[in-house]
Order: structure tokens, then C-alpha cells, then sequence
């Protein structure tokens, strides 16, 4: 049995110690947010967080997060609403096909919840894990930097977020 925490909700699995986090949060877990890429850690598509670091969870063996946090894009935000790395997403209409985009999101909201205000090659070298097949690199840029500025304007700033409903009213809050 390995005991460990799931968007701030403690939960065990029985699944073998081998078995890849990705695989646990998916099919244990029925949390499908976050997705398979390459398999090997070199794509980003199956990004969490592990004690706040952005990891790869497709070459994580569930037997190393024992004890550990573990935050999927599921839990990056409360219901109904957006955090503003999300919201910026949407404002600069970043997705083309998406399925890389839940793996973008986690590394972004690592960086920014460890260095609110990164420059651009702390930005280049915090996303260069996490590929896009449909080329939306630009369009990740100028969100990261749209949420930065958000940030800054609404006083978040470190692991705080801003919050907004769809109706992009501020709510404020954290990315616990
Ligand atoms: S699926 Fe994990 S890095 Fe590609
Ligand atoms: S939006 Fe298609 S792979 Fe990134």
C-alpha cells in the first residue's frame, strides 16, 4: 500500500511500487487530465507536481511518491473557476490540438509559483522539457507573461494565483 496525497486529498494505492504515477493517477484514479506522450520523460505531456517541483510522472514509479503531495491539472484550481495561468491560456487562445497543453500549464504554474517574475530565458529554460507538436511556443510565452503582469496587478504573487470565475471576475485564492 502506498499512501500519498492527490490534489490536497490524502489517498492509498495498491497498485505494484513500479507501476508510473501517470498510470496511477489515470486509471486508479480516473483523473484524465494530464496525458502519454513518449513514455520516456522527454515530452512533458504527463507533468505534475511532487511537493510543488513540475516532474515527469511517466518515468515516476508510484513507489517514490510515498508520503509525498501530488498536484494534477485537475487540481490546480478550484471548480468552476480559472487560476491565472489558465485564464491567460484562454485569453491568448493557446491550444491548437491541446494534448499538450495540461503538461504546459503544470510546468507554468511551477515556475511562476517559484520566481513570479522570470525572465525570458528563465521562462525558455523552465518550458524547454515540454514540446508542442502543433507549434504554440509563441502563444505559451505570451501567456506565462500575461499571468505574470495578472499576477502583479492583483498582488499574487509567489505559490498565489489569482483566481477568476468564466465570468473573469477576480476571486483570488492559491494553487495549493
Ligand atoms: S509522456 Fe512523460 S515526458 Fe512524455
Ligand atoms: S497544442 Fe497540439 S501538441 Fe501542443
Amino acid at each position: 500500500m502506498i499512501n500519498f496525497t492527490l490534489n490536497g486529498k490524502a489517498v492509498s494505492t495498491e497498485a505494484p511500487g513500479d507501476t508510473p504515477l501517470l498510470w496511477v493517477v489515470r486509471d486508479y484514479f480516473k483523473l484524465k487530465g494530464s496525458k502519454f506522450g513518449c513514455g520516456m520523460g522527454l515530452c512533458g505531456a504527463c507533468t505534475m507536481h511532487l511537493d510543488g517541483q513540475a516532474i515527469r510522472t511517466c518515468i515516476t514509479p508510484v513507489a517514490a511518491i510515498e508520503g509525498k503531495s501530488v498536484t494534477t491539472i485537475e487540481g490546480v484550481s478550484p471548480k468552476g473557476a480559472y487560476n491565472s495561468i489558465q485564464q491567460a491560456w484562454i485569453d491568448h487562445s493557446v491550444p491548437q490540438c491541446g494534448y499538450c497543453q495540461s503538461g504546459q500549464i503544470m510546468s507554468a504554474t511551477a515556475l511562476l509559483a517559484r520566481n513570479p517574475n522570470p525572465t525570458d530565458a528563465e521562462i525558455d529554460q523552465a518550458m524547454q522539457g515540454n514540446i508542442c507538436r502543433c507549434g504554440t511556443y509563441p502563444r505559451i510565452k505570451a501567456a506565462i507573461k500575461k499571468a505574470v503582469s495578472d499576477n502583479g496587478s492583483n498582488g499574487s504573487s509567489g505559490s498565489e494565483v489569482a483566481y477568476y470565475t468564466p465570468s473573469n471576475q477576480l476571486e483570488g485564492g492559491n494553487n495549493a
